[in-house]
């Protein structure tokens, strides 16, 4: 009687045990108490740590939002990504993965390198913010930019980063003329940009020099922080010559050039820059446009 009494408990509690456990595990983990990913996690300096485990995984994070939810702000688990990745897209922000506050742009770039010597962050903010010379380029001079993270094109291919300098300034055509006369072109300059990610240089582009009268054959390298490869006379003109206006003056005939040898640049260029040849609109240099005469134009 009693052997009976106890066998039934204990198939009781064996179907109960079985019960629960299978109710269990079709429940969704509850936040916070259940460790479901692994230890260090949360921890950047962990090898466990949910940043590299998107990294290794080709920067999927879209198996994530199954449990994190589709907008990562929670979901089934009612645990946010939002509470670090507070920026407008979450997690998918154009800054998580590269570039600041500043801009998607490096630094920091994929590697978490910082400085300028780094191919990866390079000249990256002398051209955005631009300087003295120049208010700097888009993007998209440079690069062909995604709309979201998982554009094709971006994260699916491997480093370095594609740079096919597709954009209006970069690829500006100058004609070559025998006197300053806009029509009677004789060879036409087409850049046709291209960066070597072996050197780390840019070729033929416009920006630097690769126009009627310019330093056709100036070649830059992106990760030379010297300061040096934007001085008067890289791009257009010499950098040996005596004067600023002398290193700044584009080929003359002497140089088997068009340019008129005169030094007075603002006499005809007034509308870039002033008689000490400080800029005195620097968002006219640089711009793909021939400012001259007081008139803007294509050349
Ligand atoms: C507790 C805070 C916290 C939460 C929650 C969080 N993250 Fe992060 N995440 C971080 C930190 C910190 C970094 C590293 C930032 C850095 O390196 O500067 C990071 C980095 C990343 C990176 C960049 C990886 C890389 O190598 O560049 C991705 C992608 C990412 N998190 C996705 C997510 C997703 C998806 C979620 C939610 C499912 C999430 N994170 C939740 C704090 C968090
Ligand atoms: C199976 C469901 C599930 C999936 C898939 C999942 N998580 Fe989680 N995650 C949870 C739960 C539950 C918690 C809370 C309990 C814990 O911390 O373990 C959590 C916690 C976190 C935390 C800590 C949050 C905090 O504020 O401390 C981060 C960061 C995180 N997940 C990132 C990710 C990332 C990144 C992915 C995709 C690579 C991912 N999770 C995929 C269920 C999931
Ligand atoms: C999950 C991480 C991650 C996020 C978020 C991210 N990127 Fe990237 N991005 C990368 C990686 C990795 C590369 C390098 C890809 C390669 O080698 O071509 C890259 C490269 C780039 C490049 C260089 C051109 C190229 O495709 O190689 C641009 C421009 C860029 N990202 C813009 C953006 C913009 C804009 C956003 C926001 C819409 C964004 N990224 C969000 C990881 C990310
Ligand atoms: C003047 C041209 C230029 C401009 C403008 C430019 N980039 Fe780049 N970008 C490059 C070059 C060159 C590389 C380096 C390729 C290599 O690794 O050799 C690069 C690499 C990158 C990388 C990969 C970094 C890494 O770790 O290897 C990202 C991400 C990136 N750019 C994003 C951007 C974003 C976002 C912008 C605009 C906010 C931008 N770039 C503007 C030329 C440019
Ligand atoms: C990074 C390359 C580069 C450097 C360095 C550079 N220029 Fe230019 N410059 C150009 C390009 C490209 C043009 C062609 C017209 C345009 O797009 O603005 C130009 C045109 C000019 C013009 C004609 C007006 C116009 O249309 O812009 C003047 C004047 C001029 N530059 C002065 C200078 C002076 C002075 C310096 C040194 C302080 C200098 N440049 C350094 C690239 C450069
Ligand atoms: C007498 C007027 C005059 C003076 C002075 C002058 N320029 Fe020019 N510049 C021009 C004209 C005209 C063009 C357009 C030539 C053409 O396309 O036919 C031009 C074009 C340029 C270009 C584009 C390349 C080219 O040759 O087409 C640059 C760069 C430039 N000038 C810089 C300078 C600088 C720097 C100085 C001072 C050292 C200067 N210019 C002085 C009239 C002048």
């Amino acid at each position: 009687m009693n052997t009976l009494v106890v066998g039934f408990v204990i198939v009781f509690m064996a179907l109960c045990v079985i019960g629960c456990t299978e109710l269990k595990k079709d429940l969704p983990p509850t936040g916070g108490t259940l460790a479901v990913h692994r230890s260090g996690w949360t921890d950047s300096t962990s090898s466990n740590f949910h940043g590299t485990a998107i990294r290794n995984a080709n920067w999927d994070m879209m198996s994530c939002q199954t449990c994190h939810g589709s907008k990562y702000d929670g979901g089934i688990v009612n645990v946010s990504c939002r509470t670090c990745h507070n920026q407008s897209a979450g997690p998918e922000h154009c800054t998580t993965c590269h570039g600041s506050s500043n801009n998607a742009a490096p630094p920091r770039d994929i590697d978490g390198n910082i400085s300028t010597t780094f191919r990866g962050v390079g000249a990256h903010q002398k051209h955005l913010i631009g300087g003295s010379i120049s208010d700097g380029v888009a993007c998209s001079e440079c690069h062909s930019v995604p709309p979201s993270v998982y554009t094709p094109g971006h994260v699916d291919s491997p480093l370095p980063a594609e740079v096919p300098m597709e954009g209006y300034v970069a690829t500006t055509v100058s004609n070559e003329s025998t006197t300053v006369d806009w029509d009677s072109s004789l060879a036409v300059f087409t850049p046709l940009p291209s960066y070597s990610p072996v050197s780390a240089t840019c070729s033929n582009t416009y920006c630097h020099g690769n126009f009627k009268n310019g330093n056709t054959s100036f070649a830059p390298v992106w990760n030379d922080a010297t300061g040096t490869q934007a001085a008067c006379g890289t791009c257009h003109g010499d950098t040996s010559r005596a004067t600023l206006a002398e290193r700044a003056r584009p080929k003359t005939a002497a140089e088997g050039g068009t340019h008129p040898s005169s030094t007075a640049c603002s006499a005809c260029h007034g509308d870039v820059v002033n008689a000490s040849l400080s800029f005195v609109n620097k968002s006219k240099h640089i711009n793909g446009k021939l400012n001259v005469f007081g008139q803007e134009r294509d050349f």
